[in-house]
């Protein structure tokens, strides 16, 4: 059984999908889901599917053990669903080709620092641009720089608001984070 730790700081519903879509697979599991916000929506999701979630502060996370310990003990892949931190350079060596990330555009335009949620979208509007759609890469210890694993456009209209690109976006989400993730570790063993 491959297990998969879900790291995320927000609403969860791309990790309630990816729950979901293995609860029933003899082969992948998620066995984890870690948020760097208590009050995080994610972590209500992952109790109530029956995994064990919990949160740990951004201090601990960037200066201890702690996290890192979890990880290796109950992890063989990282799955980053909206997950704001940068990953410690010694996670990043620990889970070669094993820490996947979604993006919400065509990296590497829309991408890096400050570039999550509605200020991705409200630049894809700003610039006018005619696509825009989701990134699924590996991680490295730099955001959203890591290779590209799987990349699926959308059109954007020009009456399209940042409301209606991320609308979009989450249908492309939901649509295929688990089967691109299922993939990764089915070929990666
Ligand atoms: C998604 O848009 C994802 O692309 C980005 O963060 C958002 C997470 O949404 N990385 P949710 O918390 O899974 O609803």
């Amino acid at each position: 059984m491959k297990r998969i730790a879900i790291l995320a700081s927000g609403t969860g519903t791309n990790t309630e999908n990816i729950i979901k879509y293995f609860k029933n697979s003899s082969l992948i599991s998620v066995t984890l889901v870690l948020s760097n916000k208590k009050e995080a929506k994610v972590l209500e999701k992952a109790t109530r599917l029956g995994v064990t979630s919990s949160y740990f502060d951004k201090n601990s996370f960037r200066n201890t053990n702690a996290v890192f310990t979890i990880l290796k003990e109950q992890a063989d892949y990282i799955v980053l669903a909206g997950f704001l931190l940068k990953i410690p350079l010694k996670i990043i060596e620990a889970f070669p080709n094993k820490i996947i990330n979604i993006h919400p555009a065509l990296l590497p335009k829309y991408g890096g620092k400050g570039m999550y949620g509605m200020h991705v979208h409200n630049a894809v509007v700003k610039n006018r641009e005619t696509a825009s759609g989701i990134t699924i890469h590996y991680v490295n210890e730099n955001y959203d720089e890591g290779a590209i694993i799987f990349q699926k456009s959308v059109e954007v209209l020009v009456c399209d608001t940042a409301e209606d690109i991320a609308q979009k976006i989450h249908v492309l989400e939901q649509e295929n984070f688990p089967k691109v993730i299922e993939k990764v570790i089915l070929e990666n063993g």
